[in-house]
């Protein structure tokens, strides 16, 4: 009765996959696994449930999910040197609202970075934060926008003092001055989280700030944006015992229940690419942001932030006002399979952020698939031809990216030829 529809979703499914390894994915928020990995999805693992602990379940049947788990965590444990790991969040959104349900309670006071700078939506106001208190504040900037100006951040926390502060973002050029703040977080007694989403796989290949060692009392993070890894989220921490157990509640039973098992083999498997593989690949897709941006402006883009050197992590935030704003160019791009997303620019107003000014790429996925400085020059070059000179790059695009299709920095065979 539904054959034909159920060969539509199969034909979908085909399409994407088609498509997708023929795009320069751009989308600083993505990744891919490596085949390996992904061999180890969709198995039986998919139909059950594993509520608890390993080896403390409220089901029968767990002990292979068991042995995994419990790898998944001694490995991660290993790659980020701490004492706790919770990986039953599915999300780096349902990782914060684990953590922030035991921190924050109503009217306290809230420090995180605005949307305009950067913040990510569970910070603020309209999410996960909002629904636990309304008095959130933003960290005062420096002119350019894309750092928190320390000084006057040190006077407001002491004017104000916020029982809890969240580092961290989504348009994320440059570290956040945890280790320039802690003092001051240690004398008015706040919490210190640090949502690491995005940089996870920088930080773990050890060419980010260390937020741990810099004094954050917890690290969040999703585990498929840098860190090439399933979706799925994480908490990270070094807390004494008492403090860590109630983080653990918040993971369960506060925020989730059964944790979508199908996901854990793989990510043991990234963790294990990581440990091997993690310093090498972090080097190089950083190394490959500062090209394409440098690149960009000599296509004669307004690349953000240049006076630093434009970037320290995956990412390049480039102002595309110019030629239509965010939306208008991210829509061109990806009729020629060059996918990025639209951003706003630090001071725009809210109202923009249907046509922000700006638009966010980042090098993350593309460096897995082996791509390097030279490669960043021909994708600066073909959105160079699009958008300045009017080209249509669709079938260069494709070319290239046909010699692209093997993860790097894993333990995935080469390539037949
Ligand atoms: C800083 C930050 N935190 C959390 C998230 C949410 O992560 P997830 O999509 O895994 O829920 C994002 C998403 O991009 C993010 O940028």
């Amino acid at each position: 009765m539904f054959s034909s529809h159920i060969a539509r979703v199969e034909e979908l499914v085909r399409e994407q996959n088609d498509w997708r390894d023929h795009c320069l994915n751009l989308i600083a928020s993505e990744q891919v696994l490596s085949r390996r990995a992904r061999s180890v999805m969709g198995s039986d693992f998919c139909h059950r449930y594993a509520e608890g602990h390993p080896g403390e379940r409220y089901y029968q049947g767990t002990e292979k999910i068991d042995a995994i788990e419990a790898d998944v965590k001694r490995y991660l444990k290993k790659l980020f040197g701490c004492l706790h790991t919770e990986v039953r969040p599915i999300s780096g959104t349902n990782a914060n609202e684990a953590v922030f349900s035991r921190y924050i309670k109503p009217g306290d006071i809230v420090m995180v970075n605005s949307t305009p700078g950067g913040g990510h939506i569970s910070h603020q106001k309209a999410g996960a934060v909002g629904k636990l208190t309304r008095n959130v504040l933003t960290f005062p900037r420096t002119k350019d926008g894309y750092h928190i100006d320390v000084g006057r951040t040190k006077d407001l926390m002491r004017a104000t003092k916020p029982t809890t502060v969240i580092f961290g973002k989504s348009l994320f050029l440059f570290p956040d001055p945890v280790a320039e703040l802690f003092d001051v977080c240690e004398k008015i007694g706040c919490r210190v989280v640090y949502d690491g989403a995005h940089v996870l796989g920088l930080i773990a290949g050890k060419q980010f700030q260390d937020p741990l060692r810099e004094g954050a009392h917890i690290l969040n993070a999703s585990t498929h944006k840098t860190f090439p890894g399933p979706q799925r989220g994480l908490i990270l921490s070094n807390l004494g015992g008492d403090d860590w157990r109630q983080i653990d509640k918040g993971a369960f039973p506060g925020s989730s229940s059964n944790h979508h098992l199908d996901t854990l083999p793989p990510l043991l498997i990234t963790t294990f690419e990581m440990l091997a593989f993690g310093e090498e690949y972090a080097k190089q897709v950083i190394a490959n942001a500062q090209h394409l941006a440098a690149a960009l402006e000599k296509q004669g883009f307004d690349v953000q932030a240049k006076e630093f050197g434009y970037t320290k992590s995956h990412q390049v935030a480039v102002d595309v006002s110019r030629y239509g704003g965010g939306s208008a160019v991210s829509s061109l791009l990806k009729e020629n399979n060059i996918i990025l997303n639209m951003n706003m620019l630090p001071f725009e107003p809210i109202s923009h952020h249907d046509n922000p000014a700006g638009v966010r790429i980042g090098t993350q996925e593309m460096t897995r698939m082996g791509m390097k400085q030279a490669e960043m020059d021909q994708i600066a070059l073909l959105i160079g031809d699009c958008l300045v000179r009017g080209k249509r790059v669709l079938d260069e695009v494709k070319k290239m990216r046909a010699n692209f299709q093997t993860v790097h920095y894993s333990f995935d065979a080469p390539a037949k030829k």
